[in-house]
């Protein structure tokens, strides 16, 4: 699809990755850009229409679809890390059910409210954003990797069931970028809007996948070593 007189639909808008996004929609030419967000009014991008929208939240979910009848691209990029271990009983189960809540039932929620306005709006396309952590456990990120693994696996799903109906999914794939969410990473990071200018070029091409950066690419082409990479020692 053309990125050009689409209507794109981005969640976790306000920064990072999110922002990047819809820059990039609105510098591509997009007819309309809602950008989405806990807090509409920390939205400081112009020519964007900000939107509430919390991805947990079911009913401002049903709200945005009922609202934002004319989208044509929906971009699921709200997501959070709590860095919680897996093994700390002390813990709970309380940060990793909020990161399953918004990094795998948000997108899920979204795309399922959603797919009816892509289906009547001719088809259009689905971003969900990713991680290299999708197929790799990261020692202080391991519930977080959990849920990134299963939004794959709801990726792939959602592909499979959006097919009939002409829209394309799209999962963006990434390791460490240059947001808030890294920012206590030491090293080397992508930019976001590097990750958004390929995200788009994807949605243009029509391809199923995006690997961003080379970790992440090296990260894909691991599954297949002896030993594969998620057994290596972190
Ligand atoms: N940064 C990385 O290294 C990295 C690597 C791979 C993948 N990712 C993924 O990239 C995406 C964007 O992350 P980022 O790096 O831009 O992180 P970020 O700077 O921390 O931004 C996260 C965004 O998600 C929003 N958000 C969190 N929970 C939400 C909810 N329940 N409903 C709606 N919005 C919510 C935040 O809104 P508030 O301002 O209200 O908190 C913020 O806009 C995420 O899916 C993340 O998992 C990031």
């Amino acid at each position: 699809m053309k990125i050009e007189g689409s209507v794109v639909l981005v969640t976790g808008a306000n920064r990072g990755l999110g922002a990047a996004y819809a820059r990039a929609a609105l510098a591509a030419g997009a007819r309309k850009v809602y950008a989405a967000a806990r807090d509409p009014a920390s939205v400081a991008l112009e020519g964007v229409v900000p939107i509430a929208l919390d991805v947990t939240d079911a009913a401002q979910v049903a709200a945005a679809a009922r609202e934002c009848a004319d989208v044509t691209l929906l971009i699921n990029n709200a997501g959070i890390s709590r860095g919680a271990g897996l093994l700390d009983a002390s813990a709970g189960f309380d940060e990793a059910r909020a990161e399953f809540e918004t990094n795998f039932f948000g997108p899920w929620a979204m795309t399922r409210a959603f797919a009816p306005v892509l289906k009547a709006n001719g088809g259009g396309a689905v971003v969900n954003v990713l991680s290299a952590l999708s197929w790799l456990s990261l020692p202080g990120a391991a519930s977080y990797s959990a849920s990134k693994a299963a939004a794959w696996s709801l990726s792939n799903g959602l592909r499979n069931e959006l097919r009939a109906q002409g829209t394309q999914v799209t999962s963006v794939h990434v390791a460490f970028m240059d947001t808030d969410m890294a920012r206590k990473i030491p090293g080397d990071k992508i930019s976001p809007d590097e990750v958004a200018r390929q995200t788009l070029a994807a949605v243009e091409a029509g391809a199923p996948e995006v690997l961003a950066d080379a970790t992440t690419r090296s990260v894909k082409q691991g599954l297949v070593a002896d030993p594969p990479v998620y057994a290596a020692a972190r």
